[in-house]
């Protein structure tokens, strides 16, 4: 029994450092340029889209002042590494009737460093 629970533990530990330790968060900085022209990631700051600072590991729909669709609110979501890889690869999938226009990244290695960067820039 206790050898299960630590194992379990392990697993977590894994998948909630591993998960985004293989991003690299310079190459993420330019992946943000995508982002760029509805998105900062300075507290407070909404454009087009609400800011992204400590987005990752933040339930969905939670940015003060930020005038959400019923469908992101309604989607109960956390921002985790796997909710983010399949938001970023296709938004209106993950959740249908959103309003981010995106056509979402085709390359894994481009979500786990852009979320490599969105973590670093909320750490500052
Ligand atoms: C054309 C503008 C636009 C672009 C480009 C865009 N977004 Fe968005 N994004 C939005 C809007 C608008 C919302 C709010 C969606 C809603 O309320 O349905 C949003 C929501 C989000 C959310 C949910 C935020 C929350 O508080 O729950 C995340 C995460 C996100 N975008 C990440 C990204 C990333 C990363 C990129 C670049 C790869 C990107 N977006 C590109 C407009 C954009």
């Amino acid at each position: 029994m206790k050898r299960m629970i630590i194992g379990a533990a392990l697993v977590l530990g894994a998948f909630n450092t591993g998960a985004w330790a293989e991003g690299d968060a310079k190459a993420g900085k330019k992946v943000f340029k995508k982002c760029k022209a509805c998105h900062t990631v300075k507290e407070g700051k909404n454009k087009v889209g609400p800011t992204l600072y400590g987005i990752v590991g933040a339930q969905a729909g939670q940015v003060d002042g930020f005038k959400y669709s019923p469908a992101l609110l309604e989607a109960g979501l956390t921002w985790d590494a796997e909710t983010l890889r399949a938001f970023l690869t296709k938004p209106k999938e993950l959740v249908p009737g959103n309003k981010m226009s995106f056509a979402g990244l085709k390359k894994e290695q481009q979500i786990d460093d852009l979320i490599a960067y969105l973590v670093a820039e909320s750490e500052e």
